[in-house]
């Protein structure tokens, strides 16, 4: 099909890739120049593709092993490398009236409760809504830049407990169940990792972080805000939206990631998502 086309997307981060048709299988030149740009510009979008769940699945794939996610209630009853985020009752076809995940309201990287999370996350937007249902994403490459020396002395060495349970309660989402939580239970990270492809340092933060290890509570709480209000200030982050047929891939290493409200009533919001497992973050 030739080389794809990237055009960036914002000043930010992004990139639109054209030219390739996703559910046929890449050739190595295109499959090399998607993943640079993967790198470069830390999320691409592909518009316009029509794909079924097994070529989403291959494409992924492509990338590295796909996750199969702990929440069982929210896995493809055919393949259940895929989560389904959906509004929309499978056997009525009518909208639920309520946001299936609350969890994916607040700011966070995929899989970061585990000890081998995210690389990629790839959205496939089915139905999509006309207003409110955007992806929002965050540069934590950037934030972690911008943070003064002092700040970034005080987190050198730090690590976080993120823990799912914890931030499913938050949310006020049903409880893990017992079989859930000894799959997953909780883990620590550095606050500051190092990107294995780039070698830029992020800041590595998410929803489900419950704690600083070794601060007190308090201090650990502080700590916590004030990093996340600094990395999705409005010069880091970019607001995604969308339009049916989009694929949406992006770099859960060096940014983190949060759906918008909408009407979950009137709008009907259907997305298929793989996840790619990366490295233990050092
Ligand atoms: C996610 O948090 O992985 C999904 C984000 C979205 O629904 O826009």
């Amino acid at each position: 099909m030739g080389t794809p086309q990237i055009e960036p997307l914002s000043t930010t981060m992004g990139a639109d890739v054209s030219g390739v048709d996703l559910a046929r299988e890449l050739d190595g030149a295109e499959f090399a120049a998607i993943e640079a740009a993967f790198h470069r510009f830390k999320l691409l979008r592909f518009p316009a593709q029509r794909i079924s769940e097994t070529e989403q699945i291959d494409f992924s794939r492509r990338f590295g092993k796909l996750q199969v996610h702990v929440l069982d209630q929210f896995r493809h009853p055919r393949h259940p490398e895929i989560y389904v985020l959906s509004n929309v009752d499978r056997e009525t076809g009518r909208t639920i009236g309520h946001h299936p995940d609350m969890g994916t309201l607040t700011w966070h990287s995929d899989l970061s409760f585990q000890r081998q999370p995210a690389l990629a996350t790839i959205l496939y937007g089915i139905e999509t809504p006309a207003v409110g249902g955007e992806t929002q994403f965050a540069d934590m490459a950037a934030a972690y830049d911008a943070l003064d020396g002092a700040m970034k002395r005080r987190l050198d060495g730090l690590r976080a407990i993120h823990d799912l349970d914890v931030s499913r309660r938050r949310m006020g989402e049903a409880p893990m169940t017992e079989a859930q939580r000894r799959e997953a239970p909780p883990v620590n990270h550095p606050l500051v990792r190092t990107h294995p492809d780039t070698g830029r340092k992020i800041l590595y933060l998410s929803r489900h972080v419950s704690r600083i290890d070794g601060l007190p509570d308090d201090d650990s709480e502080a700590l916590i805000d004030e990093l996340m209000a600094h990395a999705t200030q409005p010069r880091f982050v970019f607001g995604y939206r969308w339009r049916p047929g989009d694929v949406v891939m992006w770099d859960n290493r060096s940014t983190i990631h949060r759906a918008t409200a909408y009407d979950t009533s009137a709008e009907r919001r259907v997305i298929h998502r793989t996840v790619v497992l990366g490295d233990v973050p050092v």
